[in-house]
């Protein structure tokens, strides 16, 4: 039997305290995620189960019980207070998927602090722009990282402390660096929890603009309430399941779905903390008897790619529900999945200012392969005219993603752009940007993002700041960046760029400019092609059209060009 029970029966009488019963929340009580996470959870009994089996390189393994998830996360609370770390500090993660990720997470959520985790993959300038934009007080990163941290130091007077995690003492620290070792520190029993209420800020993750700089999404500890019922009724998460979220907790789904959904459950999850292989992956679900499995798309398409052969090398038989979210999951690779793991993958989907999933297939619902589902019970949601933002009732139009707001995960602001986050209002719905059709029976069905924005193997890439990243080159005089089609990853980082005199559209310098890219900014947002032009296209008013090195790229129709500047 699902958690979930009757789909239709949980709309028909939905209500959001079932989840604040369950979580024995009233409206007004102190509500901290990291004492959810780990103390009540051993109230309830649970001290003693697994919370956590992680694996490193080379196979290393680590697990933890709940009670070592409460005790840790109590060492780093203590740690980042007796620093002077105060209640809505920005505190920021940038490591690897490593224990002290996940424990510092809690940690800094039990002194009522911000956490902002931020991808460990970053180059500096990506590091520098959210950690400036938020003013970030503290950093907690890995040896590897911290030369990233040192090049940009002197831009950031705000960043007090940088903590290094795994210190070993052979080359002196610098200014204002600070060893910490989680598993050498004493044990904290005893922590006073922040009180932090409903709206208390908890995560600050960043999303990529179109136009602007990052965003930072703010969330609060209210969130808690969408992020438990939904991982209970979608995910279906059960008191034996050994849970898998490939997702890191740098983007959302590695923290409402990697951290806080299964252990506000109480449920034992497996991180693994080294790339992708389909050998590597499959030995991880048989080796941990994983039962349920969270993950995206483009490692779909990748395990598909790597052919059925060697699906039949393990025993998988421990799966039992499958879900996916980040980008389209083709019909193809449902069908696959039925086919090779008889069972299909549930899409959802949902974003980082969602904070929680808004449309998904629910256990129990017929799946029809390449449709995201239908919205979560409490969330009211439909498409609406692109022009008018009125909603669009006959079946199978397309139109704009539209929910109206009151889900308890929904963020709160941008960091410090208010005029944004409004922006996203339009007619009492919130426009996520996305475009859908809705069929007869309610399934949504993606079409695509209502902006320039690349989603590359479901992780979001600026043109933006891939753009103005590229002018930073001593031989770029102008640069376009778009979606190019990718078989795997769905869309990969297309460059259009004209030299500055004196350069020559070389070979060597295509991949001096990639690798500039991959080092300021990240791997994902490093162009797979950079294209040279004589002059880039424009309208009459300067602006460049990547609507139309778009549409190149996808062989689509260019559509109006009647703005276009003139020869
Ligand atoms: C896209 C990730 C198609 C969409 C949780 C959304 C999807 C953006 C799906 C959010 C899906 C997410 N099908 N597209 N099931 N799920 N997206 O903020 O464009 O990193 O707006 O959050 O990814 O990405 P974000």
């Amino acid at each position: 039997m699902s958690n979930i029970g009757s789909y239709e029966e949980r709309v028909k009488n939905f209500n959001w305290k079932i989840s604040e019963d369950e979580l024995s929340y009233n409206a007004g009580d102190v509500i901290n995620i990291g004492w959810y996470c780990s103390d009540r959870i051993c109230q309830m009994g649970k001290a003693d189960k697994l919370a956590m089996i992680w694996e490193g390189l080379g196979g290393k393994e680590k697990k933890y019980t709940f009670d070592d998830v409460r005790i840790k996360s109590n060492v780093i609370a203590q740690f980042l207070r007796d620093l002077g770390i105060k209640n809505e500090d920005r505190v920021c993660l940038f490591m690897d998927k490593i224990p002290e990720l996940y424990f510092g997470c809690l940690g800094i959520l039990k002194i009522g602090a911000i956490a902002q985790p931020l991808f460990s993959a970053f180059g500096d300038e990506s590091l520098h722009v959210r950690l400036e934009n938020a003013e970030t007080n503290t950093i907690i990163t890995q040896k590897k990282h911290v030369s990233k941290v040192r090049k940009i130091l002197e831009k950031m007077p705000y960043l007090k402390h940088i903590v290094v995690v795994d210190d070993d003492g052979r080359k002196p620290l610098r200014e204002r660096e600070l060893a910490f070792n989680m598993d050498e520190a004493e044990d904290v029993n005893q922590f006073e929890i922040f009180p932090t209420k409903a709206e208390s800020p908890s995560i600050l993750h960043y999303t990529s603009g179109t136009t602007g700089q990052p965003k930072g999404v703010k969330h609060v500890h209210y969130s808690l309430i969408s992020q438990y019922l939904t991982t209970k009724w979608v995910l279906d998460l059960q008191e034996n399941d050994i849970y898998w979220c490939t997702a890191d907790p740098g983007w959302v789904t590695g923290t409402s779905y990697g951290i806080i959904g299964p252990w506000s459950l109480g449920i034992t999850q497996c991180v693994l903390d080294t790339g992708f292989g389909a050998d590597s992956w499959y030995r991880f679900i048989e080796k941990n008897k994983i039962s349920m499995w969270y993950s995206a798309p483009t490692a779909i398409r990748s395990l598909m790619k790597a052919g059925d052969e060697v699906v039949e090398k393990y025993d998988l038989s421990s799966l039992r529900h499958l879900a996916s979210v980040g980008e389209p999951l083709n019909a193809e690779a449902v069908i696959w999945s039925e086919k090779v793991f008889g069972l299909p993958f549930y899409d959802t989907y949902w974003q980082t200012e969602t904070g929680s999933m808004m449309i998904c297939n629910f256990p129990g619902m017929k799946v029809k392969p390449g449709s995201m589902g239908k919205t979560v019970p409490g969330v009211t949601g439909g498409i609406v005219d692109p022009e008018t933002f009125e909603e669009i009732t006959e079946p199978n139009k397309g139109g704009l993603i539209a929910f109206r707001p009151g889900w308890p995960a929904m963020m709160r602001s941008y960091w410090n752009n208010e005029e944004t986050y409004q922006s996203k209002f339009k007619n009492g719905w919130y426009i996520p940007g996305d475009k859908s059709t809705i069929d007869g029976d309610g399934y949504f069905w993606f079409m695509g993002r209502d902006d320039d924005i690349i989603n590359t193997g479901g992780h979001l890439v600026s043109p933006f700041e891939v753009e103005s990243a590229l002018l930073e080159h001593e031989s770029i005089a102008e640069s376009a960046v778009v979606a190019k089609p990718d078989m795997v990853n769905m869309e990969v980082v297309k460059a259009f760029v004209t030299l500055n005199a004196g350069f020559k559209p070389t070979e060597e310098l295509e991949l001096e400019i990639m690798n500039f890219i991959r080092k300021r900014l990240s791997p994902l947002a490093m162009p797979q092609e950079i294209e040279y032009l004589e002059k880039l296209p424009k309208t009459r008013s300067g602006k460049i059209m990547r609507r139309l090195l778009r549409a190149q790229e996808w062989g689509e129709e260019i559509g109006d060009t009647s703005t276009l500047e003139d020869d």
